[in-house]
């Protein structure tokens, strides 16, 4: 039987609308050539709350950061002094209430950059918070691999005091971060916390001063860039992994197979240069050099 061609996948059209970089509206990326990709939140007027648009262009802007070869990091922040005020109260909620299947589209598609996509991203994720972080936006906090805040960013979870509990996948990441105790103190109180008590609490890695934010971040991305972008991607994926929902026979089991997959997948060879590098030609310490990179 004659093959019809049917022209492009839904998937290639979709791709093709992620490379217009030029027509997001609420989003903003840039790119220094340094193989970082800094990608803002892009609605200062509203304190970069999520809105249904955002959601979806950041969907879409992940799809073309992720098969972007000239970038191993990914920077998500927010526009103009706040990393994002979470969920858009008026156009998510408010315009949403009465539209069942716009709602679930739309919870299918943050839930899935937020969470899905960004928690499991191949490249290395940096959140850098100035400003607010408010109810929503700690999920794709959370999702990033690191998170950097400034020492007067204001964290809070706002949700019980307007009538909601941290729904969609907020509960989730704040327990995965913070730990049961003080994820249940600052949900019930809505207390606010400042960039050294998320610190102290898990919710981000460090505080620095607002000045040296941006500096903290290159630096970071900068040290772990010059590793081995493989080992990386699956070390990330272990981890996240093995805290979701394994048991030890499991855990054991997968990081064994983990291992074996990425020594057939690392192209550099990282793992056999690196071994011989050390017994053999004793030109390499492990724990002072970063891995060769792959
Ligand atoms: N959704 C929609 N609009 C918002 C949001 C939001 N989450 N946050 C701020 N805005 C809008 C305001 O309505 C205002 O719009 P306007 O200029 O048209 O009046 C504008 O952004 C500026 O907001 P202000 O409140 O004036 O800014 P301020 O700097 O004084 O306060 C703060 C910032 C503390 C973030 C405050 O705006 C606020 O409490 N926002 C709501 C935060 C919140 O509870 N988010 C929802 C969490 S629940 C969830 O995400 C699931």
């Amino acid at each position: 039987m004659a093959v019809r061609s049917t022209g492009p996948k839904r998937w290639e059209h979709e791709l093709s609308e992620a490379s217009a970089y030029s027509a997001y509206s609420t989003i903003r990326i840039e790119r220094a050539g340094d193989r970082i990709a800094w990608v803002y939140l892009n609605r200062p007027e509203k304190r970069n709350a999520m809105s249904p648009q955002l959601h979806m262009e950041m969907y879409h802007a992940l799809d073309e950061l992720e098969i972007d070869d000239e970038i191993d990091v990914v920077v998500i922040a927010g526009a103009e002094g706040n990393f994002s005020s979470g969920q858009d109260l008026k156009q998510f909620f408010r315009e949403l209430e009465d539209k069942p299947d716009q709602r679930y589209l739309m919870e299918q598609r943050y839930c899935k950059w937020r969470w899905d996509r960004l928690s499991t991203f191949p490249k290395i994720t940096i959140a850098m918070v100035d400003g607010w972080c408010v109810g929503g936006a700690f999920t794709h906090l959370v999702a990033c691999d690191f998170a950097i805040a400034a020492e007067q960013a204001r964290f809070s979870l706002s949700e019980v005091n307007w009538g909601i509990i941290p729904g969609g996948m907020v509960t989730k990441a704040v327990v995965e971060a913070m730990g049961y105790r003080d994820s249940l103190y600052y949900i019930l109180t809505a207390e606010e916390l400042d960039g050294a008590r998320a610190a102290q609490v898990g919710l981000v890695n460090r505080a620095v001063p607002a000045a040296e934010l941006r500096a903290e971040v290159e630096r970071l991305a900068t040290m772990l860039m010059r590793k081995n972008q493989h080992v990386l991607r699956a070390s990330k994926q272990a981890c996240r992994m093995v805290m979701r929902g394994m048991d030890n026979d499991q855990s054991l089991d997968y990081l064994g197979a983990k291992f074996t997959q990425l020594k057939a997948l690392d192209p550099s060879n990282g793992y056999s240069t690196g071994l011989s590098s050390f017994v053999d030609g004793k030109t390499y310490k492990p724990v002072h050099d970063p891995y060769p990179r792959g």
